[in-house]
């Protein structure tokens, strides 16, 4: 799958409240973009791909007796409204594609983290056909009584972890987390990480799904991850982690990173 075209000017724009450098609470704008890519399967007509929503959303005045929601949870709403109107297909004709990173202290303790996830999945989930994805560092999923993701167990969600996934035909493969030698949740050990990734991209999927971003072109993320992505045949890797002010890079060896960290990417099929 190659991206054809990525229109820098947002549809709309979302606003947040978030913990910004320094710790200090700010708003910030998650602006939803639309591209067009070469091929979708007949049975979708667009991917909603999305990372990093840590914040709050800023409540509107109509809303003033709802509790604050998480971030991911209203944009999932805001997205509903864009199916309404027209602006996204029906919801059983997308898929969304996740990397990771949708956990936030509600109590503005702290921009990291470690907290469930699992309403902001859910939420993507009901308002889409799918929701594919990897976990960020700062998702915890909860377990059911076999001790595995209770995600894991509902009906049109994927979490990837080292694994490969075919939806409508598509095969997605991903990676969770972060390389770290660390005990902190979703680490993965540089030569196993490396290892899973070069043999994800020698099976040619039409989508890596990876958290950590690549250090490419001047862009903040993993240099080993680039040095395995910019070695390998061609392919589209989509990531978070890390903001990029220009979310689309596009490599001499013909592969495309976007990173769709703060940010909401639709993807819609070439007419
Ligand atoms: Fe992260």
């Amino acid at each position: 799958m190659r991206i054809l075209e990525l229109n820098n000017e947002p549809i709309t724009e979302i606003l947040s409240e978030t913990l910004g450098d320094g710790g200090k609470r700010e708003f910030r704008t998650i602006e939803v973009l639309q591209g067009i890519v070469d091929y979708l399967p007949e049975e979708i007509d667009a991917l909603v791909c999305t990372s990093d929503l840590q914040g709050m959303e800023v409540k509107k005045y109509s809303d003033e007796n709802k509790d604050r929601r998480l971030l991911g949870i209203a944009i999932a709403n805001e997205l509903k409204e864009l199916t309404d109107c027209g602006l996204l297909p029906p919801k059983e004709k997308f898929g969304v594609i996740f990397c990771g990173d949708f956990h936030f202290e509600e109590d503005f303790s702290s921009r990291g983290g470690f907290g469930e996830v699992d309403e902001v999945w859910l939420a993507f989930k009901n308002i889409s056909k799918w929701v594919v994805g990897v976990a960020g560092n700062h998702d915890k999923f909860s377990l059911n009584e076999n001790g595995e993701y209770s995600i894991s167990e509902e009906k049109d969600i994927f979490l990837l972890d080292r694994k490969t996934q075919i939806i409508d035909g598509l095969n997605f493969s991903g990676i969770s987390g972060l390389i770290g030698n660390s005990q902190k949740p979703w680490r993965t050990q540089e030569e196993q990480y490396l290892a899973a990734l070069k043999s994800m991209l020698l099976k040619k999927p039409e989508v890596v799904l990876l958290h950590e971003p690549p250090k490419i072109g001047g862009m903040k993320g993993n240099q080993k991850i680039g040095d395995v992505i910019v070695k390998s045949s061609q392919s589209l890797v989509i990531c978070g982690h890390s903001f990029w002010e220009n979310p689309l890079l596009n490599l001499d060896n013909g592969s495309q990173v976007l990173n769709v960290n703060s940010r909401v990417v639709i993807l819609l099929n070439k007419q």
